[in-house]
C-alpha cells in the first residue's frame, strides 16, 4: 500500500501534530511504501514573513527526522521541488466544483481569521491537497481528524476525474490514529494548534521545566477523579488520552493506577512521563541542527525520487487530458 502525508512548516510541531500524524507515519514506514512531505507551497495561503520560510522548512525537516521519519525507508522532501504537485493541482481544480471548495471548514474558519487576506489559494488548498496525494496514486493517508473532510474532497475529485478521462487515480482514505485530536491545554474544548495560542500546545522539543509547567497549568475540569469522560471532563480526558499514548498504557489501565490520586499527581506523573519520552526528540535535534549540509542532501535525493514518480504520473494524466 502507498502512503503519503505532510505538514505546513509553520513553526514548532506540537504533540497534536506528533500523535495525530507522525507518530503514525514512524509505524507505517516500516511496513508500506511511505511518501512525506513539507507543504511549503500550502503555508503560503496564510500571512506568512518570505524571509523565514527556508529556516521554517530546516526546523521542519530537523522535526521529522528528530521524531523518527528515517529517510532509508521513507520518500522525504519538499513539496515545491517537485513542479508537478502545481501542474496537476490546475488540472483538478477543473475538475473540482467551486460548491465543494466553499463548504471546506478549514476555508471558512481561515476566512474568518484572515479576513483582510481571503485569497484564491485560502479556497483552492484542497485541490492542492488532492494533487499531493494522487500523484503518487496514494491510498491511505495518516492525518489528524481536521483533515479528514480534505482527504475525502480528494477523494471526491479522483472519483470526477476517472470519470471523465477513465480510471486514472485510486480513491485515498484517511487513516485516523487514537490522537487523532488532541485538544488544547488552555481550552480542551478546542483543538490543540499554534493558531489559537502556544500556550495551549506542548511543543515537541519543549524544555524539561516548560513540560512541567504546561502540564501543572493545564486546564481541568471541576471534580477529583481521574476518569475518562469526553464530555464531562475534557481536560482531563485530553491529558489521559496523551499519556496512555506515549506510554502505550490502556487508558482504564491509567484509571486504575490514578484511583485514590488526585489531578495533581496525575498531572506531575504525566509531567514526568512527557519530559522522558521527549528526551530522545530534543537529543536528536541537537545533533542535526548543525547539519545542514546531510539534511539538504536528504532532502534533494527525497525530492528524485519524488519527481520520477510525479513525472510518471503527469504522462499518463497528460495523455488521459489531451495535453499530449
Ligand atoms: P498541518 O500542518 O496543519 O498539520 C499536520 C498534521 O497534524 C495533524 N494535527 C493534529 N492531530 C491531532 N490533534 C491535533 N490537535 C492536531 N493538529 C494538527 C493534522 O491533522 C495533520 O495530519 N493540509 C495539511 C498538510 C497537507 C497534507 C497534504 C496532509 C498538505 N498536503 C496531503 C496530507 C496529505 C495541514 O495543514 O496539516
Amino acid at each position: 500500500m502507498r502512503i503519503i502525508s505532510g505538514i505546513q512548516p509553520t513553526g514548532q510541531l506540537h504533540i497534536g501534530n506528533y500523535l495525530g500524524a507522525i507518530k503514525q507515519w514512524t509505524e507505517l514506514q516500516n511496513k508500506e511504501e511511505c511518501i512525506f512531505f513539507i507543504a511549503d507551497l500550502h503555508s503560503l495561503t496564510v500571512p506568512y514573513e518570505p524571509k523565514e520560510l527556508q529556516n521554517n522548512i530546516l526546523e521542519a525537516a530537523i522535526a521529522y527526522l528528530a521524531a523518527g521519519i528515517d529517510p532509508s525507508k521513507s520518500i522525504f522532501f519538499v513539496q515545491s521541488k517537485v513542479k508537478e504537485h502545481t501542474e496537476l493541482t490546475w488540472i483538478l481544480n477543473s475538475v473540482c466544483p467551486v460548491g465543494d471548495l466553499e463548504r471546506m471548514i478549514q476555508f471558512k474558519e481561515k476566512a474568518k481569521q484572515f479576513k483582510k487576506n481571503i485569497n484564491a489559494g485560502l479556497l483552492t488548498y484542497p485541490t492542492l491537497m488532492a494533487a499531493d496525494i494522487l500523484l503518487y496514486k496514494a491510498e491511505s493517508v495518516p492525518v489528524g481528524k481536521d483533515q479528514v473532510q480534505h482527504i475525502e474532497l480528494a477523494r471526491e475529485i479522483a472519483r470526477r476525474f476517472n470519470q471523465r478521462y477513465g480510471k486514472t487515480f485510486p480513491e485515498p482514505k484517511p487513516l485516523l490514529s487514537e490522537g487523532a485530536k488532541i485538544m488544547s491545554l488552555t481550552d480542551p474544548k478546542k483543538k490543540m494548534s499554534k493558531s489559537s495560542g502556544p500556550e495551549g500546545c506542548l511543543f515537541l522539543f519543549d524544555e524539561p521545566e516548560t513540560i512541567r509547567k504546561k502540564i501543572m497549568s493545564a486546564v481541568t475540569d471541576t471534580g477529583k477523579e481521574v476518569k475518562f469522560s469526553a464530555r464531562t471532563k475534557p481536560g482531563i480526558s485530553n491529558l489521559l488520552i496523551v499519556y496512555s499514548l506515549i506510554s502505550g498504557k490502556k487508558v482504564k489501565e491509567l484509571e486504575g493506577e490514578f484511583k485514590n490520586k488526585n489531578y495533581s499527581e496525575f498531572k506531575k506523573s504525566l509531567a514526568e512521563a512527557l519530559v522522558n519520552f521527549l528526551e530522545p526528540f530534543r537529543n536528536k535535534k541537537r545533533e542535526l541542527v548543525s547539519r545542514k549540509i546531510y539534511i539538504d542532501e536528504i532532502l534533494r535525493m527525497g525530492a528524485n525520487k519524488a519527481r520520477s514518480l510525479a513525472e510518471s504520473t503527469m504522462q499518463e494524466v497528460s495523455s488521459k487530458t489531451g495535453l499530449m
